[in-house]
């Protein structure tokens, strides 16, 4: 099997570092070229285009931004779907809308190409730890037929059903990290105001019955005075117009959810969207 992988962004590097270490062939791509640097030094092979990476993969993963950004992949020109065999699969393990997934998947399998949505969760730390938790939608015998590239990946691995039913999982899943968001940048301020240390905060915090993932994750990024992501706020944002859209859909307004987004909303208008999501208490 032929194994590719594009976006060699924050994920997408930590992924494909562990597929390496498992002796997998992978060959990458990334419209930016510096990021492949430290993938190609650990083994990976580079293809020139995605679309020759695709032409050329039996199994191809993605990780981007966004929807747009998979259909820029998916559409650059001139994959030839002539020399396309039936078994071709496409992996996405971005988060993107369930309605567009069911959209490019329609697409890809008129190019010859099945989909799984494969959304995942567990941060750049579970991606380099190798334990993140995917969560898969479309066929089951595809998932059958790739889970054991997933297992080297993740630790944790659901089934979800058909095409979309990943990132509707998904998207609750980010629905409950924003309010934990929202409820460590408001632990953190209010802490601030009470005099009390933040390795003190976190010792309390991080034992309690309040720990979480975030707090663990947001917390220590913070006591190393790193701003970087991790997660960026501008991701995270993207993430929440996502539930707003299923929100809309469903006829639900749900109040934690309008505050956590206009949060990452005035994040982004301070011009904090390219920094963590430890950085959201900075918003308030
Ligand atoms: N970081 C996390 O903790 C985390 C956790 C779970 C899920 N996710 C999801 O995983 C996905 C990737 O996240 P990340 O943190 O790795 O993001 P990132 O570091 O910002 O990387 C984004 C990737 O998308 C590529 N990209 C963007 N627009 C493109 C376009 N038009 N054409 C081709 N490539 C394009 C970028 O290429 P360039 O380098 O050329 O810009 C880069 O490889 C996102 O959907 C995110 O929501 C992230």
């Amino acid at each position: 099997m032929k194994i590719g992988f594009v976006g060699m962004g924050v994920m997408g590097r930590a992924m494909v570092f562990n597929l390496i270490k498992a002796n997998i062939n992978v060959t990458i791509f990334n419209r930016t070229k510096e990021k492949c640097l430290t993938s190609i030094k650990a083994g990976a092979k580079l293809a020139q285009s995605s679309s020759e990476l695709i032409t050329s993969s039996d199994i191809i993963l993605t990780c981007v931004s966004n929807s747009s950004a998979l259909e820029d992949i998916i559409d650059s020109g001139s994959i030839n779907c002539d020399h396309i065999s039936s078994d071709k699969i496409l992996i996405d393990c971005s988060t993107i809308s369930p309605s567009e997934t069911i959209r490019i998947a329609s697409i890809l399998k008129k190019k010859n190409i099945d989909m799984l949505d494969a959304p995942v969760t567990g941060g750049e730390i579970g991606a380099l730890l190798g334990n993140l938790t995917f969560m898969v939608g479309g066929k089951r015998k595809l998932f059958d037929k790739i889970k054991y590239l997933l297992d080297i990946m993740g630790e944790t691995i659901i089934y979800a059903g058909v095409n979309g039913n990943g990132q509707k999982l998904k998207i609750v899943n980010q629905a409950v990290c924003a309010i934990n968001a929202l409820a460590v940048a408001e632990g953190l301020t209010l802490s601030k105001k009470l005099n009390i240390d933040l390795d003190v905060l976190y010792q309390l915090l991080s034992n309690g019955a309040a720990n979480s993932w975030m707090v663990n994750d947001l917390i220590n990024r913070l006591l190393q005075k790193n701003r970087q992501p991790g997660f960026t706020i501008k991701l995270f944002e993207k993430d929440m117009c996502i539930v707003d859209e299923e929100l809309k859909r469903n006829n639900l307004t749900l109040d934690g959810l309008t505050t956590a987004h206009n949060l990452m909303r005035k994040a982004v208008s301070k011009g904090l969207e390219g920094f963590g999501v430890q950085t959201l208490s900075e918003a308030l």
